[in-house]
């Protein structure tokens, strides 16, 4: 299946030749206004026509196609999109409506349609045209994006492909804002898909060594530096905590680093880094067997970690940037960790193992002290590591936290604008109590209570405090349980496109 492609046209959106011309409008406007008003009076007042009747009023994901019928549109059909209320539209609701617009080709069987970003002018929020543009564009390339490698019979597709999405520009200034835009937006898009690739595979295909390859792949293309290690070689780095969560399984566990040098030698980098568990099943302390199977996206931070790798690549962003990915399964057996084992990890800090389902920050412990080597400006660690955190904000946010309110305020905005949104949790000291261990320096699960703060507070004690760092708790955002907005039921990428936009950020400034 191709990818979808963004073009852009320069046009009067009355006179653009397409299968599909959308035309969004707001909810409660009860006659077409801007390029909305062209449109109608070419189709003799037929959207004029429609918001009287009421058969659409512009609610948000509402849709409505039209056939122009003697008139001088050069569209073969209208796509009216309800918008909602002006005041509560944002990017998101943008790249909402460019899915359904997608789907809604998909299901006609069109290979195109072209979309006016007009008015996003005139929304409540008054945003900015390119940065519409580039979200639109990051829509439609993802929201194209299907897995298909195991289907026998690829050509039995429910869905025909849509090949291409035109932007259309009212001036020529706007067309190369957007050529600009769409060619960004679509670097995102393409990034997140290749995390989405990555997470999708199954966990018997997916393995460490898998992951590693794949890292090899993108070094290779793009010129990066890449260290693999080997159990014998964290044996070597004192990977107490990656070994112990390792050793359950017949599958060789990886330590990847991949290092992008953008930026001037000798600057310090960025890190970012990825749990890779390739598949939990929880180890020792093992997982009810109820939806099991979402287990092999377990090593989404990881795929996140090696889609912003080379996204920012592709894109020559002027920074340096490590990616740390520790990557194992974790499985039961007869060499198995086992809860109130006392293991020893990198920093030297001593953990008693609770519970093994908790796993995540055990291989993350030795990735943020091993990060230090790296003498990182700044650090982000991605992981889908509690259910609590799915519990606490569903598949709507990310789970953040971190030691530096800066780092914080930064990545909660990055978020917000990569459609990738965060929302904080705090780290109090009184929630290190919870993991306190009778006989060790730390214990790996806190239990019921504040789930995913004690996780991040654990990560936290095995980084060092003068590096500012921030963790995303993506285990809500990883996958979707259904198709949502403009994503498909699976892997959604999270955090790649937050990932590049930070580095991105970070290189501007
Ligand atoms: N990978 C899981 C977290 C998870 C759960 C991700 C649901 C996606 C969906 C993680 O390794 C885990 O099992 N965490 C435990 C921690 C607990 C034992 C302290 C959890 O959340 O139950
Ligand atoms: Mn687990
Ligand atoms: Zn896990």
């Amino acid at each position: 299946m191709g990818e979808l492609r963004v073009s852009t046209v320069r046009a009067a959106a009355s006179d653009v030749a397409t299968p599909l011309l959308v035309l969004p409008i707001y909810e409660r406007d009860t006659k077409p206004v801007g390029i909305g008003a062209e449109i109608d009076s070419r189709m003799g007042g037929a959207v004029s026509r429609v918001l009287e009747s009421a058969d659409f009023r512009g609610r948000k994901d509402e849709t409505l196609v039209l056939f122009p019928h003697n008139t001088q549109l050069k569209a073969e059909r209208v796509l009216l999109i309800g918008l909602g209320k002006r005041e509560g539209y944002t990017l998101e609701r943008l790249r909402r409506v460019v899915g359904l617009a997608l789907r809604t080709a998909e299901k006609l069987g069109l290979p195109s349609f072209a979309l006016s970003l007009e008015h996003t002018a005139h929304s409540g929020e008054r945003l900015g045209l390119s940065l519409s543009a580039r979200a639109a564009s990051e829509a439609a390339v993802m929201g194209a994006w299907d897995f298909r490698q195991y289907k026998s019979r690829k050509d039995d597709d429910p869905h025909t492909s849509v090949a291409e999405m035109t932007l259309i520009a009212s001036n020529e200034r706007e067309q190369k804002d957007f050529e600009q835009a769409a060619g960004l937006g679509t670097v995102l898009g393409r990034s997140a898909n290749l995390a989405r690739e990555l997470a999708s595979q199954p966990g018997n295909v997916a393995t460490p060594t898998y992951l590693a390859d794949a890292a090899g792949d993108i070094a290779k293309q793009h010129g990066m530096k890449i260290t693999v290690l080997d159990r014998a070689q964290m044996r070597a780095e004192n990977m107490f905590a990656l070994l112990a969560v390792a050793q359950g399984s017949a599958e060789e566990p990886r330590f990847i680093v991949l290092e992008y040098n953008g930026g001037k030698a000798g600057d310090r980098p960025l890190a970012l880094i990825g749990k890779g568990v390739t598949f939990d099943s929880g180890g020792i302390s093992i997982k009810p067997a109820e939806r099991m199977e979402d287990m092999k996206y377990d090593m989404s931070g990881a795929a996140a970690v090696l889609g912003a790798m080379r996204g920012i690549a592709e894109l020559k962003v002027r920074a340096n940037v490590v990616g740390l990915i520790p990557a194992t399964e974790n499985m039961p057996s007869g060499t198995a960790v086992k809860p109130g084992d006392v293991i020893s990890s990198h920093l030297g800090k001593s953990i008693e193992i609770i519970n093994t389902d908790a796993e995540g920050r055990l291989i993350l412990a030795d990735a943020l002290a091993y990060a230090r080597r790296y003498n990182p400006v700044a650090m982000i660690d991605a992981a889908t590591l509690t259910g609590a955190v799915v519990i606490a904000l569903g598949q709507q946010a990310i789970g953040l936290m971190g030691n530096d309110g800066d780092l914080i305020d930064e990545v909660m905005a990055v978020g917000l604008r990569a459609g990738e949104r965060c929302w904080n949790l705090p780290l109090w000291d009184e929630y290190r109590e919870l993991l306190d261990s009778n006989i060790a320096d730390i214990k790996n699960s806190g239990g019921r209570h504040a789930g995913t703060i004690t996780g991040g507070w654990f990560l936290k004690e095995f980084v060092a405090e003068d590096i500012p760092w921030a963790h995303l708790d993506i285990a809500g955002m990883a996958y979707k349980d259904d198709a949502a907005s403009y994503l498909r039921k699976g892997a959604t990428g999270t955090p790649t496109r937050l990932f590049i936009e930070w580095v991105r950020g970070r290189a501007e400034a």
